[in-house]
Formats: C-alpha cells, structure tokens, sequence
C-alpha cells in the first residue's frame, strides 16, 4: 500500500470553511454589491390593505418626478402577458396587480429611476384609491360557505379551499381506536413564522437589447428551476437566461420561490434597454415573502395500556395565504406530511389535510426544514409526551418501547416511505446518558417537591430529506435529480461545478472534501463553483437538506468516474494492466508492489501529455444523481427548564442534541448547522410569531414586532452524535442542514409542560412567550381542583 507524506483531509476531517476568508474580510459579493453601467433601480408600491379594489391609480405625479424614468403597472404588465405568473405548486400568482388586492403588501405597481431614494420617494406620489373588501384572516373563516371567495381569479374557484388530501389507512386506524385503551388528544397550531434570512431578496436584471441576452443576478436558491420558470413566464429562450445567484446572506427556505419583484425588474429591463436593480427592504421582506408553517392541526394517538401505540389520526388545516405557492414535489399536496409517524413502528395512520386560501401572502416556505415535516414531528412528538403523562410511563421509556428497532431497517412505514436506516435506541441512549436523565428527574422532584416548576421535555425525531427520487419527486414536473461537473487541469488542481447554491452551508468546503476522499485531492486544490446557470449543471436547487444526499453523492460518483479513467491512465504510465492498478489516497499503485506508484497529479497530467493510444486526452466528467431513495436523519433532543411561577418566564438550564447524519463529511460545519437549526427552533419555541390583525394587518413587519434570538436569549447547546450511514448513499451521509429546526421546538415546549403538567397544564401554542405561559398557570390555578 502507498503511504502519504500529507494526511488527505476528505470525509471526517473539520476543515476550515474555504469561503470564509472572503465573507469575513468583506470581499464577498453580494446582490447589492453589484453595480453596473447604466443601471437604473426600482421600488416598489405596496398595498396597505388585504382585500380591496382598486377604484382609481394615478401616477403622473410619481412620473413627473425629476430622476423617475418609468411607472410600472399591472396593465402594463398584462400588454405584455406577464400580469400573472406560475408558482412553484401548479397555482397563479399576481405580479402587479390588475383585478384586486389579495394581502396586505402585495405588489401594486414598481417605479423605475436613476436613483434608488429617487425611486421610493415617487412612491409617495402615486395616488391609489382603494375600495376595501372583507378580508378573511383565518383558515377557518376561508373554509366557511359565506366567505368572500378570495381567488375570483381562477375559473371554477367556487371557495376558498385549495386542496383536500389524505394519506394513509382510515379503516385500519378506525379499528385501531375502537380497541384502545388510552386515546391522547392535541388540538394545536403551529404558527406562522418567517426565516428572516439576514440580507433580503433582490436582483439586478440585465437584458441587453442588441443581443437579447438576459443575465439576472438573483437572491435565489434555486437558480436553474427559476431560469426554466422565467423561460416559461416570459417565453425567453432559455439559452438567453443566464441566472447568477452570488453570494447569499441565508436563504432558509425564503429565497426559493419566484417573487414578483424579480419578474418587474427583468421585464423593465427588457422594456428599458437597461440593467434594473431592486434590492427590498426589511418590512418588505417580512410582510410579503414567503413565511413559514401556519398550520392548524388535530392529532389523536391510540395507545394500549402496557403503553403500546397502536394508530395515529391527523387532521390539518393550512393556511396558504392568497397564492399557493410554496414548492412542493407535485405527487405530495403538503409535503412530507408522511414523517407523521415519527421514529414509532405504528402500525396505523391516517391524515387529512385541507388547504386555504387567506388574505396573507403566500408562502409555505421550507423553512430549514424539508417540506412540510416541521410540523408533523412537532405534533406527533408533542402527543407522544403527552401520552406518557397519561399512561403514567416515563416519556423516554415510552418512546424507546415503541422506537423501530436497528434492525427493522430498512422500514416502510404505514404512509409509504421507507426509512433507510437508523437507530434511534442509539441516539437516546446517548442523549440520555449526556444530559444524565435520571438524576435530572431527581432534581425535578426535588424542585417540585420545593414549589419550583421544573421540566424535561425531550424530542426523539426522524427526518425525510434529501429530494429525490425521479419516480416521486418531482417540482413542476422537474425531476429532482442534481449534477456535478469535475475537471482535473494539467497541475492536478481541481475545478468543480455543482447544481446546488450554498448560502452559508459550507458547500464550497465539504463538497471540496468529497472529491479530495474519492481522488486525494486536497479540499484547497479543488474550487467549487456554484449558483451561475451557464456555468454549473443543471439540479433543482438547495434546500430541505437535499445538497448533500443529491448534489453530494453526484460529485462522489463524478470523482469515481474520472477515478476509473485515472487507473487506464496510471496502468499505461506503470505499464502493467488495468486490473493489477490499485487507488489509495490519491495514488495509484500496482498490487504487490507500492512503490511503483503515481499520484493523482501525475495522472492528470498524463492525461493531456501522456496518455493510452485511442485514449480522449482530458480528465473530466459530469454526473447526475437520480437518488434511489430519501435519507432519513434522526435524532434525540433533550430540554431541562425552569418556570418562574410568578411571571411565567422559562429559562433553559440544560440542552443536549443528540443528532444522527450518517456520515460527515465536516464535523465542524454539521455542527454549526446544528447549532443554527437548534437557535431557530429555541426562537420558534420562545418567540417568533407573524400574526395579523382583523384587518388583516401583519402584525410582525419589523425585528421589534417580529423576535429573533440573538446570542443573549439563545441556550447553551451540548452536542453528541451517533453516526448510522445512509446505506444507499455514495458516502452513507444524510443530510442535516435543517433536523434541528424540524426536531427541536417539540423538546422545549415538551420541557414547559412537563413542568406545568401537574397543575393541569396540558398545551400552550407556540411561541412559549412569558405572557401566555403565565396566563395558562393561572387559568390551571383557578379551574376547579386547580
Ligand atoms: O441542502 P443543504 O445544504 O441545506 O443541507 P445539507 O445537504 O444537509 O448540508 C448542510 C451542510 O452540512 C453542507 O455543507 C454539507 O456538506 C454538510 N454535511 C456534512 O458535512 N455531513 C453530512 N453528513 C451532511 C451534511
């Protein structure tokens, strides 16, 4: 066997993040940071109201305003047949509006001047008249028979409901519950939240007239399906599109749909003859972009007495806003509603889940979390500990009597998915260990015993990430597969071109790190380059975890291609056969005999200078991945709280995320993944929370209405990890970037009742805010026998 001089870092190793050297020194680029000549800048008008006509417009003042060069209509649009376009789920949505307004911030009409102050003052001058509707506020109102029916628009839209679907086995779980002994009830909401990523979303749109060549610089994590959607909306061929997704200040879920602001300033591009930057504002983002969550859900768990979960019923109601558009794979209305089930061998389920339309903006986003499953593990794992209470079982005992067992994996699950692996015994045990559980439920005794309110709530969650496979997962009928593009140059040094966009996950390191374990070439040797259409292969795009399990195993399987390629290459230089060539760590070498070797970079050179007769000179290749299956991480989280009974104020005391990925490929960056998807559970949990007056007002347009943590706030997290490889997947990793965000604000509010549970307290909805937790021990204290 060769050895090395220089340890490969590839998978495992905590290699500093190569793309913080310029994001720390301030040499990133980011949207705003792109000027070019001419260019004009854009802002735009939004409606104050949720539901209204529009009785007259006039903007000759706005026009008239030295430095304005254009008012932008929704008629104006319409000439031009981009009034409306499509979302990412099969619906319409307005791009200014020519009908009625639908939610309060939606797009009325855009201004177009030589300065960007020039352009948001001329909005003042732009004089609306609106005639106001009846707005509907809830899901519930929209689902009723005298509601206004907000998509008038769309023919043979008779109500507000815009889809009814089920899952699961109804009789098989109406059986279950008739023969239970305990049935568990939760009425809850998970409320709407936002992901607020640090820099909003913007462009800067470039057509030029004389080629037709449209470059749109775009806040988006998902360049190429955008530039195949505008090809459609605009009827643009789409080798004219060229998408350019910079340096992005986060994404989570928020820049993946196509927003209005994008196609006005391409189309004032194209009508103008020069580059349109729109960049929005704070309020802008957070009132019209797409938001998070906003489900309604009723669950019912159906347990033996020994404690045994025998069915699970779910039913959910949504509320979508005014367009349907969050991007959800077309063959699941609400997601991956079907992680319902959790990490338990249920033997039966059945979901019902309704879809509304409201007076809000649209969105539904994947906020770090894949698809919809936020909310199923929220719920099923919120009955599980509720359960416990009832059955007067332990809540880790009950979870580990009903966990699916290490070797029941692969395992299909009552709704049609089958888990790759996992071992949730594992990961609880850790977790269990880590946080030393026993002696917490001492202390909590103790505590009790002296009138504290002291809680442990755990989480035991399963994820569903990694989308997917072509023969389910599909956005607007683009399958979901993704590429990578390698090219090894002469000196040995390495180019790699990915479909997925990073902003902010590392992929520029760990994706680095795949090839330097498949070829040995080191991390630094190999630029990643990403988020430009015309120079990267086609994929859907980055997010529900989905970069590593698809884009990733694309770059592990390109390298073994070019791998192969390389052992003709060295078999020629060592003149021996193909079959007698072994690879090890960037070096080739003849079996037997380790000191006849050649490195990686004597190859890549051979392969233009010399190489086999008959041999295509080059060492490249592009790969792309249909994933045979999801990957499905996992993971145990444990929360200790305090409850100051006279306030209703709750600290955590205690943390521990005990979190399952598979492989790693950087230990470092999963664990700073963990760490943001555990501060933005914390911040779901405790406070952030978009609601909306009767009006319809969004009450949350601003970072004093709308509470993120910051460092003060967030706990102290301790973490732990098992590691159970994804059998399918090239390199066995799962993804992570979003598990703790989907896992963990079920563990906080668990630890709150079970420190109020005693007292009667059986559900407060999120956010857990002083006020509420305060207001529901007094309502326990004053109800009979309180
Ligand atoms: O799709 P997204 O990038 O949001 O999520 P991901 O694929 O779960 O990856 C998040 C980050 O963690 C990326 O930089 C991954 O390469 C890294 N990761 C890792 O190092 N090891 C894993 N087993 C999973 C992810």
């Amino acid at each position: 066997m060769a050895t090395d001089a220089e340890e490969i870092r590839g998978l495992g190793h905590s290699v500093k993040r190569k793309e913080d050297d310029r994001l720390i020194r301030g040499k990133g680029t980011f949207i705003d940071d792109i000027r070019l000549p001419g260019m004009l800048h854009m802002a735009i008008l939004r409606s104050p109201m949720a539901h209204a006509r529009i009785r007259s417009f006039d903007a000759s003042q706005a026009e008239a305003l030295p430095g304005v060069v254009a008012v932008v209509t929704g008629d104006l649009m319409a000439q031009h047949n981009l009034a409306w376009m499509p979302t990412m789920s099969y619906d319409t949505q307005a791009v200014l509006v020519t009908d009625k307004i639908r939610f309060q911030g939606q797009e009325v009409a855009a201004v177009i001047a030589e300065d960007p102050y020039v352009a948001k003052d001329a909005l003042e001058l732009i004089d609306v008249d609106y005639e106001p509707l009846d707005p509907v506020v809830t899901p519930q109102r929209a689902l009723e028979s005298d509601a206004p029916v907000i998509r008038d628009d769309k023919e043979g839209q008779t109500d507000n409901r815009i889809y009814h679907w089920e899952s699961g086995d109804k009789d098989a779980t109406d059986r279950a519950f008739a023969e239970a002994d305990v049935v568990v009830q939760l009425e809850t909401h998970y409320p709407r939240s936002h992901p607020a990523p640090l820099e909003t979303c913007g462009c800067v749109a470039d057509v030029n007239p004389a080629t037709g060549q449209a470059t749109i610089y775009m806040t988006t994590q998902a360049p190429h399906a955008i530039r195949t959607v505008f090809a459609l909306v605009a009827g643009l061929p789409e080798e004219k599109i060229r998408i350019i997704s910079p340096d992005l200040g986060g994404g989570f879920g928020n820049k993946v749909p196509v927003y209005p602001g994008y196609v006005v300033a391409t189309a004032a591009s194209l009508l103008l003859g020069r580059p349109v930057k729109w960049i929005e504002d704070r309020t802008e983002n957070l009132i019209s972009t797409g938001f998070a969550r906003d489900f309604y859900m009723s669950g019912e768990l159906a347990c033996k007495s020994d404690g045994t979960m025998t069915g699970l019923r779910v039913s959910l109601l949504a509320d979508e806003g005014a367009f349907h558009a969050d991007a959800q794979p077309s063959k699941f209305k609400v997601g991956l509603f079907h992680i319902v089930t959790g990490s338990y061998d249920l033997p039966a389920a059945h979901v019902v889940a309704d879809g509304a339309y409201t007076n809000k903006a649209p969105g539904g986003v994947a906020y770090r979390c894949s698809f919809r499953v936020t909310e199923a593990s929220y719920l099923i794992e919120r009955l599980v500990q509720n359960a416990a209470y009832e059955l007067g079982i332990d809540p880790a005992e009950l979870r580990q009597k009903n966990f699916i067992e290490k070797d029941q994996f692969p395992y299909t699950s009552v709704t049609g998915f089958v888990y790759d692996s996992g071992d949730y015994h594992g990961a609880m045990k850790l977790a269990l260990e880590k946080i030393g559980y026993e002696g917490l439920r001492r202390e909590q005794a103790e505590a009790r015993a002296q009138g504290k309110l002291y809680g442990v709530g755990l989480a035991s969650f399963t994820e569903v990430v990694g989308a997917g496979p072509h023969k389910d997962y599909d956005i607007l009928g683009l399958k979901m597969s993704d590429g990578a593009e390698l090219r090894i140059h002469p000196t040995g040094k390495a180019i790699l071109k990915i479909s997925v966009k990073t902003q902010g996950q590392g992929h520029e390191t760990t994706f680095a790190q795949i090839v330097a374990e498949e070829l040995g070439i080191q991390p630094e040797d190999v630029k990643v380059m990403h988020g430009d259409t015309d120079n990267t292969p086609y994929g859907l795009g980055t997010y529900a975890s989905r970069s590593t399990p698809v884009s990733g195993a694309a770059t592990a399987m390109v390298s073994r291609k070019i791998r192969e390629k390389g052992r003709k290459i060295a078999a020629h230089l060592l003149e021996v056969s193909e079959d007698d060539v072994e690879f090890e760590k960037g070096k080739f070498f003849v079996k037997g005999a380790p000191d006849k070797v050649k490195t990686i970079q004597d190859v890549a050179f051979a392969a233009y200078t010399n190489f086999p007769e008959g041999m295509e000179p080059g060492l490249e290749g592009v790969t792309y991945y249909d994933p045979p299956n999801m990957t499905f991480p996992f993971g145990t989280y444990i929360v200790a709280v305090e409850v100051d009974p006279d306030t209703g104020e709750w600290k955590v005391r205690r943390m521990v995320a005990v979190d399952d990925c598979g492989v790693r490929i950087n230990p470092m960056i999963v664990e700073g993944q963990i760490h943001g998807g555990l501060t933005e559970g914390y911040g779901i949990a405790a406070m952030e929370l978009i609601t909306f007056d009767e009006a319809g007002n969004c009450i949350g347009s601003n970072f004093s209405d709308y509470l993120l943590p910051t460092a003060w706030e967030t706990p102290r997290f301790e973490l732990g990890a098992t590691v159970t490889p994804s059998p399918h997947h090239p390199i066995g990793a799962k993804g992570v970037g979003e598990s703790a965000t989907v896992g963990s604000p079920a563990a906080y509010v668990n630890a709150v009742i079970d420190a109020l549970w005693h007292l009667g307290v059986k559900n407060i909805d999120m956010p857990l805010t002083s006020a509420k937790v305060w207001e529901a021990i007094q309502a326990a204290e004053a109800a009979p026998g309180g």
